[in-house]
């Protein structure tokens, strides 16, 4: 990964009608914490978001994870809705605490089973299962523990991978280690913003090292736990860096995030090595001697194909003084989740916003996904989130009319196409999200999803966007 400011712009073209490739797979996506309540059923343990969400201060609203959408409860009905949306795939995490509670011994049968009924009545619908074993709800006996900058948390994720696997394997074929590790190692141990909250910049760095091999371990425990045509997978949340300028100092400030943001997951994972710049960068703070002889062989695993997470690009520019991270779209803390990178001014990129701040800007997709296709040549892309939160609400007819998240989707599929026609292996895309849902230090305030969320009742009501979506699942086509 050595380009990160390659900046490829779409050929200009009339609207045109994009019919994706045969096979290509139309998805939505959750994860545990955000949708699923249930907090203390059936054995389940607390996590640190559990704890993170209690603590005053941490969540917008002081809301939590213990009800969020009752998924728990209403998943007969989340699925159906999933049928009538005409999705291929599914993709929903496993909660770590429901099924191996404190992170460590034998598995709980209830936990388990409340995935397999989900799964059965999926694969009853004709919807593939793509589980996801890490959605950041460590245990939070593991936090108490030492948690993610510990190395002995690598080893008891392996432990769970491979009992989830055993349980699960028979019915559940695509699975993904970790989501956005990214923002477990410096939002939880770097900036604070996420759980378990933490502000320990060599803390942030040892978890990301700790992150990469619990995924290293977790591969080789499925594999060895899963039939042989299973696919294992990684998601991150590739930032698509882009250098205010073309000055030095500003191109090398964006060659100092990519490494923190990208290349500390991708240079491990894919060539077995931690970049020596990334190295270089924060010998001020630690000699990386945390990373033991064997562990980047333990990380660099075979992989069916890279989840790509992606919602905004990031724009960065050298700043004279002290660190400036306060609009790099991850949230208000006066601790940085870039440790060892300072003097880096964020800016908001051009362009309309969603009610996150996010810049809207396809080309970043597009842009992405041709610097992913070329770094990681053979490694097969699936885009494991994209999609937008705005201000919905039930108009008095009863409708959710959301057409800024549609021309969202609109624009960034449009690009996801355009990438596939210059040659990039893309073999799917899952909106994010299903349901309006939990968005973590935000709480309830920001919805993502397709489908609305009327919290006080759990009613569900569908978005405009998710006739438009159902529609392009069926079609395969999108139309200008
Ligand atoms: C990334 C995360 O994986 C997901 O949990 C979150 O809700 C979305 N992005 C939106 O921020």
């Amino acid at each position: 990964m050595t380009t990160a400011t390659r900046h490829v712009a779409p050929a200009a073209q009339a609207p045109a009608t994009r019919t994706f490739p045969q096979g290509f797979l139309w998805g939505t996506a959750t994860a545990a914490y955000q949708i699923e309540g249930a907090a203390a059923l059936d054995g389940r343990t607390p996590s640190i978001w559990d704890t993170y969400a209690r603590t005053p201060g941490k969540v917008r609203n002081g809301d939590t994870g213990d009800i969020a959408t009752d998924h728990y409860h209403r998943w007969r009905e989340d699925v159906a809705i999933m049928a009538d949306l005409g999705v291929g795939a599914y993709r929903f995490s496993i909660a770590w605490p429901r099924v191996q509670p404190t992170g460590r011994g034998p598995a709980v049968q209830k936990g388990l089973d409340f995935y397999r009924r989900l799964t059965d009545e999926l694969l009853d619908k004709g919807i593939q299962p793509v589980a996801t074993l890490y959605h950041w709800d460590l245990p939070q006996e593991l936090e108490d523990a030492g948690g993610w900058p510990e190395r002995a948390t690598a080893d008891r994720f392996a432990q769970y991978a491979a009992l989830a696997a055993d349980a699960l394997g028979d019915r559940v074929h695509t699975w993904t280690t970790l989501n956005e590790p990214w923002c477990s190692a410096f939002l939880g141990y770097g900036s604070g913003v996420h759980a378990p909250g933490r502000t320990e910049p060599v803390a942030a760095l040892r978890a990301a090292h700790h992150l990469n091999l619990a995924h290293g371990k977790a591969v080789q425990a499925l594999r060895a736990n899963l039939p042989a045509a299973a696919q294992v997978s990684v998601t991150l949340n590739i930032h698509h860096v882009r250098p205010l300028t073309t000055a030095e100092p500003d191109v090398d400030a964006a060659r100092r995030i990519d490494a923190l943001a990208n290349r500390v997951f991708t240079g491990p994972m894919f060539e077995g090595a931690y970049p020596a710049d990334l190295l270089r960068d924060t010998a001020h703070l630690t000699d990386w001697s945390f990373v033991r002889d064997g562990d980047t062989a333990d990380i660099k695993q075979r992989l069916d194909f890279l989840g790509v997470n992606y919602y905004t690009p990031t724009l960065v520019s050298a700043a004279a003084d002290g660190t400036h991270h306060g609009s790099d779209g991850h949230g208000r803390s006066d601790h940085s989740p870039w440790p060892g990178a300072d003097n880096v001014a964020f800016h908001l990129p051009p362009g309309n916003t969603t009610a996150m701040g996010w810049a809207v800007d396809p080309t970043g997709m597009h842009d992405l996904l041709l610097r992913l296709s070329a770094d990681l040549p053979g490694t097969p892309l699936v885009i494991t989130e994209n999609g937008a939160a705005f201000d919905d609400y039930v108009d008095p007819s009863g409708e959710v009319r959301d057409p800024d998240r549609i021309a969202y989707l609109h624009g960034h599929l449009t690009a996801v196409h355009q990438a596939i026609e210059a040659g990039v292996d893309v073999r799917g895309y899952f909106l994010w999200s299903l349901l309006d849902n939990f968005e973590w230090g935000y709480g309830y305030s920001k919805r993502f999803g397709t489908i609305y969320v009327d919290y006080p009742t759990g009613k569900r009501i569908p978005k405009a966007s998710s006739r438009w979506y159902a529609n392009l699942a069926r079609t395969s086509t999108l139309t200008p």
